[in-house]
């Protein structure tokens, strides 16, 4: 039998939202499904490599052989994924909240005469930016995503300098595209060219497929 291609490889990925609670009834979150990081956790795994899937709040079952971490905050993750490492590749595909509220209710908000309590946000850890200016444990292929409703390709060109990873994949997520929350993705696969000055930023744009097929193609990139 042929040898599995990535047989021998630790592989972690983030998936799902992020909640951030408001008080212990109520949370901000973003729009993801957790799809696209649940089928890449199970591409990956049945390329024969170690799985750890840290998983936001999702309506998803965990994938068969795949070592599943379930949180709620964008904290909460970091911690996971830090405790994850080290692993050769890291792909971060969580939809993670930017801000949590910082006066979290210990008690269930109530409506008053003076109206909305008011909520003050901080920012949220980004996580694969800290794990990709890890000095230490970098996994040696580190892969963010650019969900985008415009100017997809310039708006993920700009994360390279931001995030420090090295690969990301865009993907159009504005309502027409029926992508959030559907079964199918049409994504651009950005590469740093190795030994490329900075800047030299390679897009390979792939047709529409299942987020299945993309999780298929993207982990054949990755044993290459
Ligand atoms: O620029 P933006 O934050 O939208 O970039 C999205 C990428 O960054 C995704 O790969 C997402 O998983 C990651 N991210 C993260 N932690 C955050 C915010 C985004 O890991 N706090």
């Amino acid at each position: 039998p042929t040898p599995k291609p990535l047989a021998g490889t630790r592989v972690l990925i983030t998936a799902g939202p992020t909640h951030e609670a408001i008080d212990p009834v109520r949370y901000i979150a973003n729009r993801s499904s957790g799809k696209q990081g649940f089928a890449i956790a199970a591409a990956a795994q049945a390329a024969g490599a170690e799985v750890t899937l840290v998983s936001g709040p999702v309506d998803l079952d965990d994938p068969p052989g795949v070592t599943v971490k379930h949180v709620e905050s964008a904290r909460q993750m970091l911690e996971q994924v830090k405790a994850a490492l080290p692993t050769d590749v890291a792909i971060f595909a969580a939809a993670v909240a930017d801000w949590r509220v910082a006066n979290e209710g210990e008690q269930k908000l109530k409506k008053t005469a003076a109206g909305m309590p008011p909520l003050q946000l901080v920012e949220n850890p980004d996580i694969l930016a800290t794990i990709s200016k890890l000095t230490d444990k970098r996994p040696r292929l580190v892969i963010g995503f650019a969900a985008e409703t415009e100017h997809l390709i310039d708006n993920a060109k700009a994360k390279f300098a931001r995030k420090g990873c090295d690969w990301i994949v865009a993907n159009d997520v504005s309502p027409a595209t029926g992508v959030m929350g559907g079964d199918r993705n049409t994504v651009h696969l950005l590469s740093r060219k190795t030994g490329a000055p900075d800047g030299e930023i390679a897009v390979d744009s792939w047709p529409a497929m299942t987020k299945e097929q993309v999780a298929i193609e993207l982990v054949a990139h990755i044993a290459k």
